[in-house]
């Protein structure tokens, strides 16, 4: 599923002042710049790569969104890095990467089991015998949702004058491991309320083992935070390490 509201370029724009370079940028960037070959799955604004191009990282570096307004923002930021159109089915991959990554959240779009399983499938194919794919998802014990209120609503600066408030509403509480939301941007240079609408899946630890098994992947590492500490019930992400199975730690 596409986010529409970042498919939407005046809103694509804004996806960066809203979601600032944090800690688990940083916790990525170091992933990436010790690898060879990496593809970003979901890279929006691409600045994870375009970060590590800047930082000196000589390497294939490859971006995949589908949509088409964030890859606008990744080609003006950093046209050394390859930026496809797409989703993990629109390449037929080839072993080729040491690194495979999801960040923000990216990871979370795959609601059906069906597209999450040949998302996994398409990621353990790009995959070399000794890549690791990394990724996280907001922990579903967290319950990050019930703070997605209109009350905690953000007013940011329109650089064409103005300012843009923007907010979160759950549509209904999550009966499943779905979660519903609209997104909504008003002022600025619109003349009318701008709101998306999205789904976001919530699998726990053991569903997403599950999954990842099933693709062919198994979890050498996972963590609840940017700060490696372990995953607890508290812990906001889960954050997952895995290599494709049968890859077998260097004894030296
Ligand atoms: C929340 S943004 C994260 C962007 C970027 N990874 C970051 O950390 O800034 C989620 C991204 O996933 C992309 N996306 C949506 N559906 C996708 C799919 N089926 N496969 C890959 N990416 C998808 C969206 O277009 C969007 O750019």
């Amino acid at each position: 599923m596409v986010d529409r509201s970042f498919a939407d370029l005046s809103l694509a724009a804004w996806y960066d002042r809203l979601n600032p370079w944090g800690p688990g940028d940083d916790f990525y960037l170091d992933l990436v710049m010790s690898a060879r070959a990496v593809l970003d799955v979901g890279c929006g604004t691409g600045r994870l790569l375009s970060g590590a191009r800047r930082a000196g990282h000589t390497g294939r570096l490859m971006g995949i969104d589908p949509a088409a307004a964030m890859l606008v923002q990744a080609r003006r930021r950093e046209p050394g890095v390859e930026w496809a159109l797409g989703d993990l089915r629109t390449v037929r991959w080839r072993a080729e990467f040491d690194l495979v990554v999801m960040t923000g959240h990216a990871f979370q779009v795959l609601v059906h089991d069906e597209e999450l399983s040949l998302a996994l499938a398409a990621v353990r194919a790009a995959l070399a015998a000794d890549g690791r794919f990394v990724f996280e998802t907001r922990n579903p014990a967290a319950r990050a949702w019930e703070t997605w209120t209109p009350d905690r609503e953000r007013r940011l600066a329109d650089p064409d004058g103005g300012v843009v408030r923007v907010w979160h509403e759950v549509e209904s509480a999550p009966a499943t491991d779905r979660v519903t939301f609209t997104e909504t941007f008003e002022g600025g240079r619109w003349p009318h309320p701008q709101v998306s609408r999205s789904t976001l899946r919530f699998l726990d630890e053991d569903a997403l083992t599950g999954f990842l098994t099933g693709a062919g992947l198994t979890v050498v590492e996972r963590y609840g935070d940017w700060d490696r500490s372990p995953l607890t019930a508290a812990s906001p992400e889960i954050i997952t390490v895995a290599r494709p199975t049968g890859w077998a730690r260097p004894t030296h």
